[in-house]
């Protein structure tokens, strides 16, 4: 790869190290694909001598910086522990012994007890556009991350199950189902990028007592073409009359219970007493009930699958509460009784953690039914079963549940038990990701009942906001699609923006609006970075060979170096686990792109200027378009 020649010849220039060497003293690094960890590297060594600590040890304590302004990179003093002196003094007599032609670095300048570095723009520039150009795509993936070992690149991936969306069949797709897809969807790219083999799963809402009334609603009200053309539209609609019909069952009982009629047998008859009798037939397997609720269920699926397709999602499993067998969960109750874990109370199975587990924990965790006085089981009990079913397929080293905060307890409760069952190892890989409420969302046609609801009116308020710049309009190809494309990278960005846990307003004016921080505002910049491509009309042979040294104002030194943190940011992103971290890089990136632009003219400036200026905003447009791709979003080429 002539990129990872690149730091070769870079690097003998440098200290006379090899790739291999650097990999083998400092392990958790890959320049190949990481240029600033070459740097770090640098860094380190340079450090060794000046500071008297071992370049292994300075490493670690190198940090990046969140302004340009503060230097590329930062180092503690403090974090060096070293005895006696003041860092204050320390970081002032480092600066000053730090060599002044280091070919990478400038002087470092002394902050109280910080060192900030400053990278120098000439070898950075030839070093990294070259790279960014050729990895194209792959620039900020690191395959090493999620090696078993990360030494070993033949010791196989590390394997991660992501649950994510997790809808309700015959619901509505609220907030939370929302959060959860473009969370989920956003970690589970991270995790590939990082070079994990990743499992993406639905678990459905697919089983339980309503399920029965929505079957009886099908015998009385359903309508086979209607459940055709639009299964969940359909469902939902037989689900809301049914329960109509239901309540208005039970206040008719409760009136002529209180006229002091009989009202036994009306109540053995009811819609609620059916569904329940229905559901039983469910768990029984009786078979016709069992195939009328797998059409319901795949007929769902399908379309789920292309409403997804719309946000580049693709799950390798539709799980769901229906597939977790009656068998699996009476063995696992099995073993909850020998080990124990659960006991009886008044005919229902419970689990009282305030006995299992003493103190505090054990308060919170409270007391969890697992199985009814009827012997129905329950959302808990489907979850136990469903996690063990899952180690056992997938044998991962990692799973994430992507999953409302209100469900924290019972996350909390699931992991718990599979603790308490003994699988201490299997609990350990286990990890909820929460995330806060959405607020104030309903669309302009009411309420909102599915994803394609939630989308078709972001998209609908985009083509009204693109319709108010007529000039422009009457430009844009497909305004349609486009209109689309915006919409939904307006819903994504507003949610990815803040932090997983916060509450956000869901405010359709600020998101679809091309100004402030919004989805709109990075298509817009993607879409200018494809233009000028498209019309400095350049070739990409002639782009390599672009003389890159011609590059030296402070507004390209300084795209190039926000273009080197990429794969910093990424990695980071990768402990954080929170979308934010990549969205406010990604702002970060494209102002900086943006103001650059009045200063370094492409077309019309000389050619040798025009092409290296083309390189620079190439590697631009790959590394802004990487980054939105990672966070679920399909960049436009053209608006
Ligand atoms: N279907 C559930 C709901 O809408 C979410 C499922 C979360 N995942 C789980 N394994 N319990 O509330």
């Amino acid at each position: 790869m002539a990129s990872a020649a690149g730091i070769d010849q870079l690097l003998a220039r440098l200290d006379g190290l090899t790739l291999p060497a650097i990999v083998d003293k400092f392990p958790t690094t890959h320049p190949d694909v990481n240029p600033y960890d070459l740097y770090r590297v640098h860094l380190s060594r340079v450090l060794a001598p000046i500071t008297g600590v071992d370049a292994d040890k300075i490493h670690p304590a190198v940090h990046w910086t969140n302004a340009l302004d503060k230097g590329d990179f930062t180092l503690p003093v403090p974090a060096l522990r070293i005895k006696g002196a003041k860092p204050d003094a320390l970081s002032a007599e480092w600066a000053a012994k730090f060599p002044e032609d280091d070919p990478l670095f400038e002087k470092p300048v002394a902050a109280g007890p910080f060192l900030s570095f400053f990278v120098r723009g000439a070898p950075l520039t030839q070093l990294l556009i070259p790279m960014i150009r050729e990895l194209g795509a792959e620039y900020g993936r690191n395959r090493f991350l999620g090696l078993k070992d990360p030494k070993d690149p033949n010791s196989g991936k590390k394997r991660i199950v992501v649950e994510f969306s997790s809808p309700n069949i015959a619901k509505p797709f609220h907030a939370g189902h929302l959060r959860s897809t473009i969370i989920g969807s956003f970690l589970a790219n991270l995790y590939e990028g990082a070079g994990w083999d990743v499992v993406r799963i639905n678990y459905l809402g697919d089983w339980g007592k309503q399920y029965g009334l929505l079957a009886l609603a099908f015998e009385k009200y359903g309508d086979e073409e209607a459940l055709k053309e639009d299964p969940i539209d359909h469902l939902f609609r037989l689900y809301v009359r049914i329960n109509a019909d239901k309540d208005a069952e039970k206040e008719a009982i409760e009136a002529k219970k209180k006229e002091g009629q009989n009202v036994e047998e009306l109540e053995a008859n009811s819609l609620d007493e059916q569904a329940r009798r229905y559901f039983r037939k469910m768990t029984d397997r009786d078979e016709a009930t069992l195939a009328l609720w797998e059409r319901f269920r795949d007929l769902s699926i399908v379309r789920y699958r292309a409403t997804y397709a719309r946000l580049n999602i693709k799950f390798d499993e539709y799980s769901g509460e229906s597939q977790v067998t009656e068998e699996a969960m009476d063995k696992v109750a099995k073993e909850m009784a020998e080990k124990g874990i659960t006991r009886e109370d008044q005919g229902a199975v419970i689990i009282d953690f305030t006995e299992l587990i003493p103190g505090k924990e054990g308060k919170r965790l409270e007391k969890a039914i697992i199985r009814k006085k009827d012997g129905t089981a329950l959302y808990l009990t489907r979850d136990i079963a469903e996690l063990l079913g899952r180690y056992e397929k997938y044998k991962f080293d990692h799973m994430i549940y992507v999953v409302a905060s209100q469900q924290d307890l019972h996350l909390q409760r699931l992991f718990k038990i599979i603790e308490l069952l003994g699988y201490k190892d299997v609990a350990s890989r286990c990890q909820h990701i929460n995330f806060g409420l959405v607020l104030g969302m309903s669309t302009r046609k009411g309420t909102v009942k599915f994803l394609d609801d939630i989308l078709r009116d972001c998209a609908d308020h985009m083509h009204d906001v693109m319709r108010g710049n007529e000039t422009k309009y009457s430009q844009v190809e497909d305004p349609e699609g486009t209109a689309d494309t915006l919409g939904i990278s307006s819903v994504m960005t507003q949610d990815m923006s803040g932090k997983r846990g916060n509450n956000y307003t869901f405010d359709l004016a600020v998101m679809t609006s091309f100004e402030g921080d919004t989805g709109p505002y990075l298509q817009y910049a993607h879409t200018r970075l494809s233009s000028i491509k498209r019309r400095a009309d350049i070739s990409d042979e002639e782009l390599a060979k672009a003389d890159l040294s011609l590059l030296t104002e402070p507004h390209a030194v300084n795209v190039v170096r926000l273009l080197a943190q990429w794969p910093d940011v990424a990695q980071n992103t990768l402990r954080t686990l929170e979308p934010t971290t990549v969205v406010t890089y990604l702002f970060r990136l494209t102002h900086v792109i943006s103001s650059s632009y009045d200063h370094l003219q492409v077309v019309g400036s000389e050619p040798a200027l025009k092409a290296a200026r083309m390189a620079l905003y190439d590697a631009s447009r790959i590394v802004v378009g990487n980054c939105m791709r990672l966070l679920g979003l399909s960049p436009l080429e053209r608006m």
